[in-house]
């Protein structure tokens, strides 16, 4: 009969990285040029929850994101369909009678209905969550059997930085050698449970959407930023080092370090590009400012910033106590409805104020 339908649900929350990734190798196949780190934030607060179905009555794939039809035409999304459908496998419902086989996979079609509960395309990484669980729930639905590193390539070829949301916790993406790209990929360094003191909450700078997309600016980047070769030949590969040992270590002070300078080195590649890329505003340079000056006047950091291709600040607090007093600082300098444009302040766990 045509009237069945199969149907799997995933969610999958963002990540930000630690240490940037910023500059492709390879465009097509999404390979860049140097190793980066991410953590992968609470699944409460930033995430993408996507429903797939696949039906015989479907004559062809279609995609919803935020309840509004987009075209999934697009290379990316073409990427990330043909490798999954291509190691999919048998899936049998006895109860619903269903029964699909390996080679009818290559032709039904799928629906995909996809929601970001945080603005989408605004620097929060919304492309991380969204290629992760677009590739997780299809991958689900097709019965692919392979590792969640095997996944994390797949859905690297849709947005780099989504490769790393296919794990909780902290995450490594290695940059990998070979020119297919099988060897870049995902792993995790340490799970949601190792170091859990920390606490992250994005400062909502504006929901706007970014006017150049990490695609574009990162081709500039590579093109005429020098800053950007000696960022990925001298700097991160010490860095990827350090920064493992202080997530091992759970080394507050040497992650918050490692964490600011390069986001700050990741701003300053911008700026060396031509014409210049500026995603931080008045705001952003505040919140660093207010920050920077805390961590100095404690002797030790207390919290550290990290900023993406947009303004909204990520703020990572050592411990419970520091994020009620981070917040409080905030909302004395950016109060609630005055003229500064800090317009929502946490996605992130509000207990912390009680
Ligand atoms: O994966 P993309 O194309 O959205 O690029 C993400 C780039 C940064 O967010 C700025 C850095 C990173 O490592 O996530």
């Amino acid at each position: 009969s045509q009237n069945w339908v199969l149907v799997v649900t995933a969610r999958t929350p963002t990540n930000i990285a630690v240490i940037k990734y910023w500059g492709k190798r390879d465009e097509k196949l999404i390979l860049p040029v140097n190793d980066s780190i991410s953590v992968t934030l609470d699944p409460d607060h930033l995430c993408t929850t996507t429903t797939v179905a696949v039906s015989p009555s479907f004559d062809q794939d279609r995609m919803w994101l935020n309840g509004k039809e987009i075209s999934l035409s697009g290379g990316r999304f073409q990427s990330c369909l043909r490798e999954i459908r291509s190691r999919a496998s048998d899936v049998e419902d006895k109860e619903k009678g269903i029964k699909i086989s390996k080679e009818d996979w290559e032709k039904l079609h799928v629906h995909i209905a996809s929601y970001n509960n945080f603005p989408t395309a605004a620097g929060l990484a919304s492309s991380a969550a969204g290629f992760a669980c677009f590739v997780f729930s299809l991958a689900k639905l097709m019965n692919v059997n392979e590792d969640q590193s095997k996944l994390s390539a797949i859905a690297r070829q849709g947005s780099g930085s989504a490769c790393r949301s296919l794990f909780g916790g902290f995450v490594k993406w290695i940059m990998g050698k070979d020119k297919n790209g099988s060897d870049s990929l995902a792993v995790q360094l340490a799970d949601e449970e190792h170091w859990d003191d920390l606490v992250i909450l994005v400062a909502v700078v504006s929901s706007r959407q970014k006017e150049t997309s990490s695609t574009s600016g990162m081709r500039e980047s590579v093109e005429t930023s020098l800053l950007l070769q000696h960022r990925a030949k001298e700097v991160v590969p010490k860095r990827i080092l350090q920064m493992e040992e202080a997530i091992k270590n759970r080394d507050f002070a040497s992650f918050a370090q490692l964490t600011c300078a390069d986001s700050n080195q990741f701003h300053a590649v911008c700026l060396d590009t031509s014409p210049p890329i500026f995603y931080m505003n008045d705001t952003s340079h505040k919140i660093i400012s207010i920050v920077e000056k805390w961590n100095r006047s404690e002797g030790t950091p207390q919290v550290a910033y990290t900023f993406d291709a947009g303004p909204n600040a990520v703020l990572i607090a050592r411990n419970r106590k520091v994020a009620a007093l981070l917040l409080q600082r905030l909302l004395f300098y950016f109060p609630p409805n005055s003229d500064s444009d800090l317009n929502s302040y946490i996605h992130g766990d509000k207990s912390i104020l009680q």
